[in-house]
C-alpha cells in the first residue's frame, strides 16, 4: 500500500499508486519522463500535478492538507503533508527536479499568513535548492495585485510594481526571493483565478444576489484554471534547460468591466441583474483597481494563447458542465 509522507512519517492510504502511460507513443511529450515538484498543491497546484500525470511526468507535491495529499497519492503523485516554511520535507522530495512550481498561497489568513507562505515559503525552498547541483526551472505564482495602478491603466510587465496594500510587498518579496533561486526561474502573475468549483459571481447570482461587491465599471482581470496549467507547461517546455528569469502577466485576452459579466451570467441563469454596492467585498479593505491586465508577452515569447480567452468561453464551459 503507498505511503504519503507526514513531516517524515509515513501514513498508509488506502488506495493504490497507479503508473501512467504516455500521452502518445507515436509523438512524445518533450516533458515525459522529467521530474516535476509542486509545492502548496491546492487548487491551481493539483490540476498542475494531473497534467503532469498526463504527460508522464514523475510528480511530487507538498500539501499541508491530508486529505488532500491522500488524492494526490491515489493518482500517482508522491505526496508530502508539511508546512512550506519548515524545513522537515527538504529530504522528503527532490531538490534536482527538472520543473518546480510555487503555487502556495496564505490560506486566507491575514499579513502574517501572507509573510508566512510567501516569504517563509520561498526562503525554505531555496534553503530545499541548496542540497542540489542541479536545480531546474523553479516557476512562482505572483499575482497581478502587486500593480497598484487603477484608473484604466493598461499593465505589461515593464509597468511598476510598487505593491498595492499591505500585501503587494510581500508578494513582490517572494518574487525577489524567487530569483535568488540557483536554477532558473519565471515569475508568473495571475490575475482572478475561476474555473470547476471555484466561480463567486456565478454562484452570487444563483444564490439570490441583487447587489455585489465592488463597482460595475471596474474592469473584471480573469485568468482560468486550465490556462494557468496550459501557461506553466509552456514555460517549461519552452524555457527549461536555458538560464534566465522570466516575468510573465497571465490574464485572459479581453478584460470586461464587472458590470458586463454579471449582467451575461444573469441573462444565461435567467436571473435579475444585479447592481453593485461600490463598497469593497467582505474582508477586503479597498476595492480592485481598474486596469487592463496585458497577457501579450507570454502570447508572443512563447505562442501561449488561452482556451478560455474571455469571460463567455469560461463561464460557459462552467455553465454547460
Ligand atoms: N486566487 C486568486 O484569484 C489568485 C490571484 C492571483 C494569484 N494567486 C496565486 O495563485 C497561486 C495558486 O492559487 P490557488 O487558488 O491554487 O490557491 P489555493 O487553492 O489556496 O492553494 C494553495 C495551497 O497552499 C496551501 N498552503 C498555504 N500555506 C501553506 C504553507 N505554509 N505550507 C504548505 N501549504 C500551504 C493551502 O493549504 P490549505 O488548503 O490548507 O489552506 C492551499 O492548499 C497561489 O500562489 C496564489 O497566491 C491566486
Amino acid at each position: 500500500m503507498e505511503s504519503a509522507i507526514t513531516a517524515g512519517k509515513a501514513v498508509p492510504l488506502p488506495l493504490p499508486f497507479m503508473h501512467f502511460a504516455p500521452m502518445s507513443p507515436l509523438k512524445p511529450d518533450p516533458l515525459s519522463g522529467q521530474s516535476l515538484v509542486v509545492l502548496g498543491a491546492g487548487y491551481v497546484g493539483e490540476a498542475v500535478c494531473r497534467e503532469g500525470l498526463r504527460r508522464g511526468m514523475r510528480v511530487h507535491a507538498l500539501t499541508r492538507n491530508a486529505d488532500r495529499a491522500a488524492r494526490l497519492q491515489a493518482m500517482g503523485v508522491k505526496s508530502v503533508v508539511a508546512q512550506l516554511d519548515q524545513s522537515d520535507w527538504h529530504d522528503a522530495l527532490p531538490p534536482d527536479a527538472d520543473c518546480s512550481l510555487n503555487c502556495v498561497s496564505s490560506g486566507g489568513g491575514g499579513t502574517d499568513a501572507y509573510r508566512t507562505s510567501y516569504v517563509q515559503g520561498t526562503r525554505s525552498i531555496l534553503e530545499w535548492g541548496k542540497r542540489t547541483v542541479t536545480p531546474g526551472l523553479l516557476i512562482y505564482t505572483s499575482s497581478t495585485s502587486v500593480y497598484a495602478q487603477g484608473d484604466g491603466a493598461r499593465i505589461d510587465e515593464e509597468a511598476t510594481a510598487e505593491g498595492s496594500g499591505e500585501t503587494g510587498p510581500i508578494l513582490l518579496e517572494a518574487e525577489a526571493l524567487t530569483r535568488s533561486w540557483a536554477g532558473s526561474t519565471a515569475v508568473v502573475r495571475l490575475a482572478g483565478i475561476y474555473g470547476p468549483g471555484r466561480h463567486q459571481m456565478l454562484d452570487q447570482l444563483r444564490n439570490g444576489a441583487r447587489v455585489l461587491p465592488g463597482r460595475g465599471d471596474h474592469r473584471l482581470n480573469l485568468i482560468h484554471r486550465d490556462d494557468i496549467v496550459g501557461a506553466v507547461f509552456r514555460i517549461w517546455e519552452c524555457q527549461r534547460g536555458k538560464s534566465g528569469s522570466w516575468l510573465y502577466n497571465l490574464a485572459d485576452n479581453d478584460p470586461r468591466p464587472k458590470a458586463e459579466v454579471a449582467t451575461w451570467l444573469a441573462r444565461r441563469l435567467g436571473v435579475e441583474t444585479p447592481t453593485f454596492s461600490e463598497t469593497p467585498a467582505p474582508g477586503r479593505r479597498r476595492l480592485v483597481p481598474d486596469r487592463i491586465i496585458l497577457n501579450s508577452r507570454i502570447r508572443t515569447e512563447l505562442g501561449w494563447s488561452p482556451v478560455y480567452p474571455t469571460f463567455r468561453e469560461g463561464y460557459e464551459a462552467l455553465l454547460g458542465a
